[in-house]
């Protein structure tokens, strides 16, 4: 068998994506190494979403660029929304590339390297796929290895949303879901192969439902029917999109046992004006109240975020809003970015105002504001009893396993006589940032 070498930057979407097309080369012969010096292919599944991301990128093709030099038959791909937003420019900075592929083509991700080995000419695939539907067909062949216990499933791709400040509408394309039918057996057949929690994925989950579909099913729907999968035992889904978030989904948080206590909830902004100028279609208000909504009909859930600074105008004032409102929805953790400006996007046609040191100190006043709310939120568990599924073995000193709560805590567990898939009670001992130490209880 020849091997594939496959590097991952970016979002869980990514991740999923070079997963399936890992199983893609495996049915055509490829297996996968973790060593780029002797692989037939190597992939480089991109991201695009911050400046920084980029940067990273353009590095590491330095550093494969004398493997091509050394070995003229190996394969050099670049996937993923980097892909999709340079296409054929990319050939003029890095023309030892022979494959600039976008993520609407991961399921032709084999037929690309067929068509590259056999015409021994590079390619440049950045079309959308037309069709309406979208599809991740089951494979008849099992994939190989073990999903694990935990494991993602696409159910919807692309975003509508065009935020000002974001790429994923023009890297990813119009939100299409899969079919409910197509899902329940993707999950089926995981839950059969030992994952005992499944991540349901997209950039905007709550959109489900809407388009691409012949047998339409709201998202909340969706829930209920997965919930129902024999053997299943914790279901989560991200991300989400404030303004799509209905009545019908926060009851199924109460309604759900097996929904996990836990919601990523991007807020960006705390501020009315910034969020106004970003287009995200709420005010602070609003988030808070949905919040509220949750905590009322899901006591204890826990809340993270992604969080903007620095956005083109944003004063002071309106940053300390941002701190505020952190603070009010008391957040376990949270993604914080300084704002770049990406090509194409509606806020990079603004003057890119807030100075680079201004938003250095915003940022580190951010992790600091969620670093101490992280504190207070983990107290919360010190010396109580928790429930961990665990998911394989922990590399912390003085630790056997790793798993996480129902909150979405990272815990290392000591304990005998247990596995990955295993769910047991453990005592909370200690913590550190956004993680639990404890030791398993006896059963
Ligand atoms: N719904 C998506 C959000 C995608 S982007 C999801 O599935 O996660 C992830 C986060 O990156 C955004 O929520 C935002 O906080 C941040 N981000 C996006 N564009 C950015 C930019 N131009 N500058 C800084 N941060 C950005
Ligand atoms: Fe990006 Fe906004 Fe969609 S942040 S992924 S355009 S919801």
């Amino acid at each position: 068998m020849k091997e594939v070498y496959l590097d991952t930057f970016g979002c869980q979407m990514n991740v999923a994506d070079s997963e399936r097309m890992e199983l893609l080369l495996f049915h055509s012969g490829y297996t996968r190494t973790h060593e780029k010096e002797n692989a037939d292919l190597i992939l480089v599944n991109t991201c695009s979403i911050r400046e920084k991301a980029e940067q990273k990128i353009f590095s590491l093709f330095g550093h494969l660029k004398p493997l091509k030099e050394k070995n003229p038959d190996l394969i050099l791909g670049l996937t993923g929304c980097l892909a999709q937003q340079e296409g054929e420019r990319l050939l003029g900075k890095m023309p030892f590339l022979d494959l600039i592929m976008g993520p609407d083509h991961v399921e032709d991700i084999a037929l690309a390297v067929d068509r590259i080995r056999q015409t021994g000419e590079s390619m440049v695939w950045s079309t959308w796929d037309e069709r309406k539907n979208y599809s991740i067909p089951t494979l008849e062949a099992p994939p190989p290895g073990n999903p694990g216990a935990s494991a993602f499933v696409n159910i919807i791709k692309g975003c509508d949303k065009f935020c000002s400040f974001c790429v994923v509408p023009f890297t990813r394309g119009r939100e299409k879901s899969r079919e409910a039918e197509e899902i329940y057996s993707e999950i089926r057949q995981l839950v059969d192969r030992g994952a005992k929690e499944i991540i349901l994925l997209g950039q905007n989950v709550n959109a489900y439902g809407k388009r691409g579909m012949n047998d339409p099913v709201p998202f909340h729907e969706l829930l209920y029917r997965v919930a129902e999968i024999p053997g299943l035992s914790r279901l989560r889904f991200t991300t989400s999109y404030p303004r799509d978030f209905t009545r019908e989904l926060i009851l199924a948080y109460r309604d759900l046992d097996i929904l996990m206590n836990h919601l990523h909830l991007p807020v960006q902004s705390g501020n009315d004006r910034i969020l106004n100028d970003m287009r995200r279609g709420h005010t602070a208000r609003e988030y808070l109240d949905l919040v509220s909504e949750l905590k009322s009909e899901a006591p204890g859930i826990a809340l993270s975020t992604d969080i903007i600074v620095g956005y083109p105008g944003e004063t002071e004032s309106e940053f300390q809003d941002t701190l505020k409102l952190m603070e009010q929805v008391g957040f376990s953790s949270s993604f914080m970015f300084s704002y770049s400006p990406r090509p194409g996007t509606p806020a990079a046609l603004l003057a890119d105002s807030v100075p680079e040191a201004v938003k250095h100190e915003r940022l580190q006043k951010t992790l600091e504001h969620q670093a101490r709310l992280t504190e207070r939120e983990a107290r919360r568990f010190l010396g109580k009893d928790v429930e961990v599924l665990i998911e394989g073995r922990s590399s912390k000193n003085g630790y056997e396993w790793k798993g996480r709560n129902p909150e979405y805590w990272r815990v290392h567990l000591s304990g005998a006589s247990l596995k990955a898939g295993d769910i047991v009670k453990v005592r909370v001992d200690e913590f550190s940032g956004h993680t639990l130490m404890g030791h398993a209880l006896d059963q």
